[in-house]
């Protein structure tokens, strides 16, 4: 077998091309959490279940872990700034932000190609990433071209 260092897995994932989506969810005081994630991944069509993981490291692994609900925001192709606005370090990433409520009063962002409000299902532990499983129970879509990334880089649809 041959072997292989982080860099070189990271780089052989990163043929796969994803979209890009952000996470909301609140956490325990309320207060909206929001992340940038290319994990998200369909699962099963009856019942309505999809998949995103979120890094044990990460900052808000906390929030998104214990929380009930989340919402994913699937990327249109023009939204490569709230992309980088979500995967980006500050003091509070809704701060001027316009959110509406979706359900048990999750933050819904205005924009995007696609929209799922999910009921946190299972959580599956996956190495350095929890995987969470939630049942779909709203959908929105208006129909766009969406942000993919890959290579490490963002592209867009010819
Ligand atoms: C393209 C892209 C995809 C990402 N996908 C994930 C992901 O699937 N899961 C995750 O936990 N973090 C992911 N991140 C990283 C988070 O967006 C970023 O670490 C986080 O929002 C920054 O705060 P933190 O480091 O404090 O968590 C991704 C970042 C980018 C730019």
């Amino acid at each position: 077998m041959k072997e292989f260092n982080t860099r070189q897995f990271r780089d052989t994932l990163s043929a796969f091309a994803t979209g890009i989506a952000v996470v909301t969810a609140r956490d325990k005081f309320g207060k909206p959490v929001a992340m940038t994630v290319n994990s998200f991944s369909p699962v099963s069509l009856t019942p309505p279940l999809v998949l995103w993981s979120v890094d044990c490291g990460s900052d808000f692994f906390e929030e998104f872990s214990q929380a009930d609900y989340y919402a994913v925001h699937v990327l249109r192709q023009d939204q490569q700034d709230v992309s980088t606005h979500f995967s980006t370090e500050m003091e509070d990433r809704f701060a001027d932000m316009d959110t509406d409520k979706g359900v048990s009063n999750l933050p819904l962002l205005p924009n995007y190609c696609a929209r799922l409000q999910c009921k946190m299902e299972h959580r599956y532990e996956g190495g350095d990433h929890l995987i969470l499983v939630g049942r779909v129970l709203d959908i929105d879509h208006k129909p766009a071209d969406p942000l993919i990334f890959h290579a490490g880089k963002y592209r867009t649809l010819e």
